[in-house]
């Protein structure tokens, strides 16, 4: 592990660290693309865990299954690898047999504006022992090319419901446009303790603590093959660009890395102390995982 040290080293506190009784400890994994990916998460969910005495793990799962989707099996072994929530985004429904599955797993999200008629939920308020975390999915609009209600107005009619349970409010903003994700942390400021971006599998080095106690980032990144274009190979990458035909895509290997975040939260009052990055060399040959 003396890569993560090193990796960890690099990363930026947002904000002066502040742990003690009242400090809750969320990680949070960004897309989680491939065997890769998923072969990262078997082990550093358990190692992270660990290290920063976290309570609780959210991943956003979206490209488990070999970049597109992810099945209901690879979604049951994530939760035994010590991820407590799933969040997902435009790709949830590449495996058709998700949607029976993510009916009845309520701990898999699917973004919340969604037409109503979508199968699952785009939120869950997950129980800890003295206090509960609402994870809340969205997903933006701006060059995502999808038939989405606004996710300002869904926000509000989430959060409607989300307050009466708690305080404590994580949102995975799922969107392409990096000035769509810092609208909707400044119209959720001060309402929800973080906005975390993903969907673009590049880290931003945006993080920041606002006044009003709300975490974020415009991008947490990929857990995932980085030698590669998003997690995919780059012939076919190339190939699309320079024909403008279609490709297949398949996962790439090379310089696994999770990158996410991890938040310290004030759990009396749901305000964020502190967003701090991280982006964790993984090496499977050193790896007794058979994901
Ligand atoms: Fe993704
Ligand atoms: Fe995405």
């Amino acid at each position: 592990m003396e890569n993560q040290e090193a990796q960890e080293t690099d990363s930026v506190d947002a904000t002066v660290d502040s742990t003690d009784d009242s400090t809750l400890t969320i990680l949070f994994f960004a897309d989680c693309v491939g065997q890769p990916g998923r072969q990262a998460l078997s082990q550093l969910v358990r190692e992270m865990r660990e290290k920063h005495r976290a309570d609780m793990v959210i991943a956003n799962v979206e490209n488990a299954a070999g970049g597109f989707g992810v099945t209901p099996e690879m979604s049951r072994k994530i939760f035994k690898y010590g991820v407590d929530v799933q969040t997902s985004g435009n790709h949830i429904w590449d495996r058709m047999d998700i949607q029976d599955y993510i009916r009845k797993e309520r701990r898999l999200l699917r973004p919340a504006n969604y037409p109503s008629s979508a199968p699952g939920n785009g939120s869950y308020v997950f129980q800890l022992p003295d206090c509960k975390v609402a994870v809340l999915n969205l997903m933006g609009r701006t060059f995502m090319n999808m038939a989405l209600d606004c996710p300002f107005r869904t926000a509000d009619g989430e959060l409607s419901m989300l307050n009466s349970e708690t305080d404590i409010i994580i949102v995975d903003f799922h969107a392409e446009a990096t000035s769509e994700k810092q609208a909707i942390a400044h119209y959720l400021d001060g309402r929800v303790t973080a906005v975390l971006g993903t969907h673009t599998h590049v880290q931003t080095a945006d993080e920041k603590v606002s006044e009003a106690g709300t975490a974020y980032i415009g991008d947490a990144g990929m857990t995932g093959p980085h030698d590669s274009a998003l997690g995919m190979r780059f012939e076919a990458a190339v190939g699309r660009f320079m024909t403008g035909l279609p490709k297949k895509f398949t996962c790439a290997s090379e310089d696994i890395k999770a990158c996410g975040v991890i938040l310290k939260i004030n759990r009396h009052d749901g305000r964020a102390r502190s967003i701090e990055r991280f982006r964790v060399d993984f090496d499977p040959s050193n790896s007794n995982s058979t994901v």
